[in-house]
């Protein structure tokens, strides 16, 4: 455990930006490289998932929740 915190935050029609991570995990239980701030994916669309490439912007992605 460090002392650094992890956050995760909901950006408004847009992905989630996490800070602080250390290891991301994918579904193949491969450890993907990650910078002290990354963007993931909400929308779906991202061909470079599980990262955000811009691609919810293109859709025109919509939460109306958040
Ligand atoms: S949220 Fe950005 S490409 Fe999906």
């Amino acid at each position: 455990m460090t002392d650094k915190e992890c956050s995760i935050e909901v950006s408004k029609d847009g992905p989630y930006i996490v800070n602080g991570l250390n290891v991301l995990v994918n579904s193949k239980g491969e450890k993907l490289e990650v910078q002290p701030s990354i963007a993931l994916c909400r929308c779906g669309s991202s061909k470079n998932k599980p990262f955000c490439d811009g691609s919810h912007i293109e859709i025109g992605f919509k939460d109306e929740k958040n």
